[in-house]
């Protein structure tokens, strides 16, 4: 395996040099990338030094490597994770076969829809947090903000060097359109909904880290069992990185709920609004809208597409070869939850067509372990109050229960009902704007905003006062 090699204007351990076609193809719209990470990158601190980390290989010690970049110089590249000897498709109709290396014919427009989607998060995301650092509550949040910034941009080059190594004129067609598109832009939306949403504030991005990387994460594991090879190592390497994206979101919230707790135990109210902290209900409110929006991400419960993507061996499930079954799948079933005229209801479909229903299972389980772990946070303040997450009908705009209106706890409730109480349930105008008005800067070394604890330890074990960002 070629180590990663940073004397190339993009580094990459996957021999770039010995294929000028792609190189030259790669070097074309490095310029094109860095003119759109000016334009829509964080706005502000290009020009900064940010104590941020690189991967200079692609094993467990690969993430070492801490040291103060300015954004704009960071070591964008492509790596791709240790191939395995021998690897071979590992479900569906080409189960046994060896793992393609080149995208088979027959599969080529789906399997570059397929990357084409997942690309188009990477930069949606960068465009929806471009505005947060100029209301960071401390230094230290905004270089993880950063830090994600600058590795959702490495994941996009992730996507472009598959379309463009293995797609021909299409893949660099898509390649161009991928920083075209634009967040929440009418005429040029990007592709999915989650990612035209807005990211106003901190909390805002602390529950999208939690809730919609973690669709990342669960999307990147399934792509990651592929019997396309370049795409599963690709997502391999991609998933080390989600997993910091996910602490960020994890232990941002767990740092709000936990100052929460102080400020209702230090003045003995429920109130925390009165001392410049976020109340657990407006937290609660935060939960079921990012849970709700990511849910969607999964798409219909019964999906014959999803079924055609495992079937062709190009998307399997969370940790596919850790199952014990055929891996094919064509006689099992499913519990899937479904509409029975006015009820919810659980039925036994095909296990084929319930795949993302099977993978959004997952996701909930995943959530709900996190969300355990804030109840922790306050139950350790002998606070009675209980974060949950919201029913998967509540609010979706996808699959079965698009149609409907669904409580948090998972009731079928009138329109009226829902008029009358969703701003018990959801963000209202009124919590958004005291939740913005918390957003003021903090950028003193060692200092943090009042409405947030300090996290546990520092980045790379690193003192309470480092300074993260120099803004001076
Ligand atoms: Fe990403
Ligand atoms: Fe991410």
């Amino acid at each position: 395996m070629a180590p990663i090699d940073y004397n190339e204007r993009i580094p990459n351990n996957v021999s770039l040099t010995e294929n000028r076609r792609l190189l030259r193809a790669l070097e074309d719209w490095q310029p094109k990338f860095l003119e759109w990470w000016h334009d829509m990158g964080p706005e502000g601190f290009q020009s900064r030094d940010v104590y941020l980390r690189t991967a200079v290989s692609v094993d467990a010690k690969g993430w070492a490597q801490f040291g103060y970049v300015k954004m704009p110089e960071y070591r964008w590249g492509i790596f791709l994770a240790e191939p395995e000897t021998d690897r071979r498709i590992n479900f569906g109709d080409h189960q046994g076969q060896p793992a393609w290396q080149d995208v088979p014919g027959e599969y080529r427009g789906t399997l570059r829809r397929l990357i084409v989607t997942q690309g188009d998060t990477e930069p949606a995301s960068v465009e929806q947090q471009r505005h947060l650092g100029r209301t960071c509550p401390s230094l230290y949040d905004l270089r993880n903000l950063f830090q994600v910034n600058v590795e959702e941009g490495r994941h996009l080059w992730a996507m472009v060097y598959l379309l463009d190594a293995h797609f021909g004129r299409d893949g660099r067609e898509e390649s161009e359109a991928l920083l075209q598109r634009r967040s929440g832009d009418h005429d040029k939306p990007r592709i999915l909904g989650a990612f035209n949403e807005k990211t106003p504030d901190w909390l805002s991005f602390f529950m999208f880290c939690f809730f919609t990387d973690r669709d990342g994460k669960y999307q990147l594991a399934s792509l990651a069992e592929s019997g396309f090879d370049p795409l599963s190592r690709t997502c391999r390497f991609m998933l080390t990185e989600e997993a910091h994206h996910m602490f960020v979101g994890e232990s941002g919230v767990g740092r709000i709920v936990q100052r929460a707790c102080e400020l209702m135990r230090e003045h003995t109210t429920d109130d925390v609004r009165k001392h410049g902290g976020i109340d657990l209900p407006t937290m609660q409110k935060y939960i079921n809208f990012h849970c709700s929006v990511s849910l969607d991400l999964f798409g219909s419960e019964v999906s014959t597409n999803a079924a055609n993507f495992y079937t062709a061996g190009l998307k399997g499930r969370f940790e596919e070869t850790k199952k014990a079954d055929d891996h094919r799948l064509k006689d099992g079933v499913y519990p899937v939850i479904g509409l029975d005229g006015e009820k919810i209801v659980t039925r036994q479909e095909a296990a084929l067509v319930s795949l993302n229903e099977r993978l959004r299972d997952d996701y909930v389980a995943d959530c709900q372990r996190g969300v355990n772990r804030w109840n922790e946070i306050i139950k350790s303040h002998g606070v009675d109050f209980t974060l949950t997450l919201p029913h998967r009908a509540f609010r979706r705009a996808i699959g079965a229960f698009a149609e409907v209106r669904v409580s948090p706890d998972g009731r079928i409730i009138s329109q009226a009902e829902w008029d009358a109480r969703h701003r018990d349930w959801l963000p209202t105008e009124e919590d958004e704007a005291y939740v913005g008005s918390l957003m003021k800067p903090v950028t003193e070394r060692g200092k943090m905003a009042g409405w947030i604890a300090p996290p546990a330890r520092g980045v790379n074990s690193q003192a309470e006062d480092f300074e993260y960002v120099r803004l001076s």
